[in-house]
């Protein structure tokens, strides 16, 4: 029987953390201690993706635990680029904004790229924009991308060693699969994605140490493909025939055999808010740092 690994008490205790960071460093006047700004958050939401619409809701009532100011951009589904572009430009100058976030998916006449390379890399807490993205592929990063890291959080919490390890992340997404692969090999895991074209996918999946799917297709991991005492990580939020919210993993069919495995829900969401609390306050940081100039000379 596997070891549950509770992201959300794991979160938890980040967000914990996070407060307690963030009340140093917002600091008291009468002491005159800390900076006396409040680490601040915008999150953009275009149409209305019911999805999104509860994530975005999620990461407004996580500022709120931690202490950060948050203010939500809800945009139409019809919001021209050109207006998106002038709203992120507008945000990527002002001094009580530390973080933006575009919530994704966007309306298919929005080209994503362009808009998160628009996004300020300072204040980018995604770590989405081409330039965020570089910087985690050569391992000298401000920010990571949440979902992974949340996903490292929750493996090293297992105390199970990365080093040397198979490691077998299952999607290509650049928002998850690719920067995980590039994560675990930081820490020296022997890694291999796999994705729609792989052949032999249960050949692969079975030799992992670790497993981490991020494929969005119900019970799409079944024991054959698990590796007896591997490490489970399943990034899925899908739906099943019920209706009733599940991972990618087969649960009920893997955790006999697993060692370690996150429940769905209460595994990798909690961790993906936890870690954009972490970079928004990180982004605050290198802004306290080297504040930018509130009438900048020409
Ligand atoms: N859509 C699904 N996951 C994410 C995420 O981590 N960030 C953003 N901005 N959009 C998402």
């Amino acid at each position: 029987m596997a070891t549950l690994i509770d992201g959300k008490l794991i979160a938890a205790q980040i967000k914990a953390d996070i407060a307690q960071q963030t009340k140093d460093f917002v600091g008291d006047e009468d002491s005159g201690t800390g900076y006396g700004v409040t680490p601040g958050l915008a999150v953009i939401i275009v149409g209305d993706d019911k999805a999104s619409r509860i994530y975005v809701n999620n990461k407004k009532k996580a500022c709120e635990e931690v202490g950060f100011y948050s203010e939500e951009i809800a945009l139409p589904a019809k919001t021209s680029q050109k207006e998106l572009l002038d709203i992120i430009d507008n945000l990527n100058k002002r001094v009580d904004i530390d973080g933006i976030l575009v919530q994704l998916p966007l309306p298919k006449h929005l080209n994503e790229k362009t808009i998160l390379g628009a996004i300020s890399p300072k204040k980018d807490v995604d770590a989405f924009s081409p330039f965020n993205v570089g910087r985690v592929m050569i391992g000298e990063y401000r920010f990571l991308p949440c979902t992974p890291a949340g996903v490292m959080e929750l493996i090293k919490s297992t105390g199970i060693e990365i080093s040397g390890k198979n490691c077998v992340v299952i999607g290509r997404s650049n928002i998850v699969g690719k920067p995980m692969a590039m994560m675990l090999l930081h820490e020296n895991g022997t890694v291999t994605i796999c994705h729609s074209k792989t052949q032999n996918l249960a050949e692969i999946t079975s030799k992992a140490d670790i497993l981490v799917s991020a494929v969005g297709k119900a019970k799409f991991v079944t024991a054959d493909m698990v590796k007896e005492g591997a490490v489970v990580i399943d990034v899925g939020m899908n739906h099943d025939e019920d209706g009733k919210l599940c991972g990618d993993v087969d649960f009920a069919a893997v955790e006999p055999k697993a060692g370690f495995i996150t429940p769905v829900p209460g595994g990798v969401g909690p961790m993906t808010i936890a870690m954009l609390m972490k970079n928004t306050l990180t982004a605050a940081k290198i802004h306290a740092a080297a504040p930018a100039k509130r009438n900048p000379k020409k």
